[in-house]
């Protein structure tokens, strides 16, 4: 088991405070009590029931799931839908036009709001345009934005014509655009000049002119949204401009009804090797539980409720309960283009404040990082209309629980902290908030119609008070189904380490009260901020620079961002290189750098130690486990089954000269 858990063992033995919803509260639910029971007595029918009341299906399915590939499974396979007639039109034709799907907060203060009538007309716009840019069913798009309202009318209008959208967050640079294009084949690529971030105009077109300079892609088309005015390249009869294109196209347009199974779209996450996984997702059941879960986690009024997720839709979070849940259950939401202190450190605060937000979804590192700038801050604000709070993306600290309880939800706010993954989808274990006495620092409960299991190194379900590894060991609707074009990948990484069950990657245990608490991953991926990076990832990125001869990353427990990057690397010596710095830092700089070149500035390492020799086992495995006692100044554990026991010796004495 990872020893990145320790902090969480610790709050697990002595956390025993528990919240139980006020009555008001769990009287005006929308889902109660006895919901686990009904999902338990017909788990299928379950599903299927929710299928049928939360989505407009164009051809009634009568199949609820199909085990006959498994695990390649698949839910309501003969149905026929469509997601964006489902997140948008539907509302439309429902005589709720009028009611507004986006409050759009520019970080530079420019603001939008959207009914669903407009949100309507405008993608079926870009589904128009996006065919006239010889886009079919079937074929792959490439979105790389910032949090604009297009990039949402842009993976609806993908949706609408069938075109499974991959999602590149603006974060990653242009290599890892290039390799995702390519994995994907995608055919085009949506972007924007770029969008602003910390108060300045950040580019983002640069990047996809350098990734598809780099060639080999199928990309006929790149389709730029205007946000910033800045400068842009152009190549004429490959990019056009978003403006030039969509306002003028029609807004009649028929939604292509796909198979259930039809692929919705891929998104990249890291996985223990270098090479990124292209996760996929199909339409019917991920619409499904995306909307159940927003609906009932989140006990969502699509009349009243003024809901916010301060995701990207870069990740998955962004998809599920940016795009589709809140869509499909016809939520009004804010969406925010920038950082949360730009131009101050209220600005979340400022903004809950002007919309009266009353659902908000974000992540533990923001919340310790307000923590961090002091509660005088929110203070300033008034965050009474705040009903519901969700953490998303790692383990919570019941201190930053408590915090965020306390001074954003006015001690009476429940807090639901959701376990997921991008590969389940959508949310899988957390409290209800009209049911669950919520426990700081837990998910505690599989959701009803979710059976997951603590599991032992045999597979074998642990007791109270016991830990393991999170297994789901039922399908759930919105599974992935795949790791794009990589089949022997998906059986392998998900359903080898025991046999006909999803292996999640994580560590998790049980209190004596049967509650689910998530101690971290139990392979080389790391959470950073709640997104996800893979050590191989990183130190194949370092080894691919001439300097460097061997690299070993590990995830270091971190205050603010849960884990940070920190690398060991060993530099090639002799005549090999010639351009080597003198100084330290540079080499350090240059390294960091390339790291942020080949993935993105979030993959840059805190600290890079250049050390003249790694820990191995006697087989040359990296023991990281040392290298995380270093990164995190503690005593270096057990050093007894190092090839060389000196080496751990040296690499201290090399830190103390520093
Ligand atoms: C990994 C998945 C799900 C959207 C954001 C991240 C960790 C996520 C929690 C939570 C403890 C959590 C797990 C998981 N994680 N939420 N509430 N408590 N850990 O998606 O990038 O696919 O990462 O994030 O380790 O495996 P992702």
């Amino acid at each position: 088991m990872s020893d990145a858990t320790e902090p969480t063992l610790e709050n697990l033995l002595h956390e025993n405070r528990s919240f139980p919803p006020s009555a008001e509260f769990a009287a005006q639910a929308n889902v109660d009590a006895g919901e686990y029971d009904r999902a338990a007595a017909d788990r299928l029918g379950f599903w299927a029931e929710q299928a049928r009341e939360l989505l407009d299906w164009q051809t009634p399915f009568t199949t609820v799931l199909d085990d006959s590939a498994a695990p390649r499974y698949g839910w309501f396979p003969d149905g026929r839908l469509n997601a964006a007639h489902n997140a948008v039109d539907r509302h439309v034709a429902a005589g709720n036009g009028d009611r507004v799907a986006i409050l759009w907060e520019g970080e530079d203060g420019e603001s939008r709001r959207i009914t669903y009538a407009e949100l309507a007309d405008d993608v079926a716009r870009a589904a128009n345009a996006l065919t006239s840019l010889g886009v079919g069913t079937g074929d792959r798009v490439a979105i790389y934005l910032p949090m604009v309202p297009e990039a949402i009318v842009a993976l609806l209008a993908c949706a609408r014509i069938g075109a499974p959208h991959s999602v590149v967050f603006g974060g990653f640079s242009a290599d890892a655009l290039h390799s995702r294009i390519i994995d994907a084949e995608a055919k085009a690529v949506i972007t924007a000049d770029g969008g602003y971030r910390r108060g300045s105009a950040s580019p983002l077109k640069p990047a996809v002119d350098a990734a598809l300079a780099k060639g080999g892609t199928a990309v006929e088309h790149v389709l730029v949204v205007q946000r910033t005015g800045g400068e842009v390249e152009w190549v004429e009869g490959r990019d056009v401009w978003w403006h030039d294109v969509v306002p003028q196209a029609s807004t009649e347009h028929e939604p292509v009804w796909v198979d259930a199974e039809h692929p919705l779209f891929i998104l990249y996450t890291s996985g223990t090797t270098g090479k990124p996984k292209g996760i996929f997702h199909t339409t019917g059941g991920y619409l499904t539980q995306t909307a159940y879960t927003h609906r009932a986690v989140f006990d969502l009024k699509p009349e009243t409720d003024v809901y916010w997720c301060t995701a990207d839709i870069g990740w998955i979070t962004g998809h599920s309960y940016v795009v589709y849940g809140p869509l499909v259950n016809g939520a009004t939401q804010v969406v925010y283009e920038g950082t949360p202190d730009t131009p101050h450190k209220g600005r979340w605060w400022e903004i809950v404040q002007k919309y009266g937000v009353t659902i908000l979804y974000t992540a533990p590192t923001a919340i310790r990082t307000c923590m961090k700038w002091g509660e005088d801050i929110p203070a300033k604000f008034d965050l009474s209309s705040l009903r519901v709070l969700g953490s998303v993306g790692e383990p919570i600290n019941p201190e930053a629980w408590m915090w965020y309880r306390r001074v954003i939800g006015g001690d009476t706010a429940p807090i639901v902290d959701t376990w997921w993954q991008t590969e389940t989808g959508a949310i899988m274990i957390s409290p209800l908030p009209g049911v669950t006495a919520a426990k700081p620092g837990s998910a505690q409960v599989p959701l009803p119609g979710i059976v997951a299991k603590v599991l032992d190194d045999a597979g074998q379900p642990v007791g109270p008070g016991q830990g393991g590894y999170l297994a789901l060991t039922e399908p759930w609707p919105s599974m992935l189904r795949g790791i794009w074009g990589d089949e022997k990948r998906f059986a392998q990484t998900y359903w080898s380490r025991f046999p006909g069950t999803y292996f999640a990657g994580d560590g998790a245990k049980y209190d004596e009260d049967g509650d689910v608490w998530l101690l971290g991953r139990v392979d080389d991926v790391m959470n950073v901020s709640g997104h996800r990076l893979s050590t191989t990832e990183i130190e194949s990125a370092l080894v691919s620079h001439p300097w460097v001869a061997e690299a070993a990353v590990v995830g270091a427990s971190d205050e603010t961002t849960g884990q940070a990057v920190v690398a060991f690397v060993i530099l090639r010596g002799g005549d090999e290189v010639t351009d080597l710095p003198e100084d330290g830092e540079a080499v350090v700089q240059t390294l960091r750098g390339h790291v942020g070149q080949a993935i993105g500035p979030i993959a840059k390492p805190r600290s890079i130690l250049v050390v003249n020799e790694l820990p191995k086992t006697r087989s040359g495995k990296i023991m990281r486990r040392l290298l995380r006692d270093v990164a995190e100044n503690r005593e270096v554990g057990d050093v007894t089954t190092l090839a060389d026991s000196g080496v751990m010796s040296l690499i201290q004495q090399g830190l103390k000269k520093d």
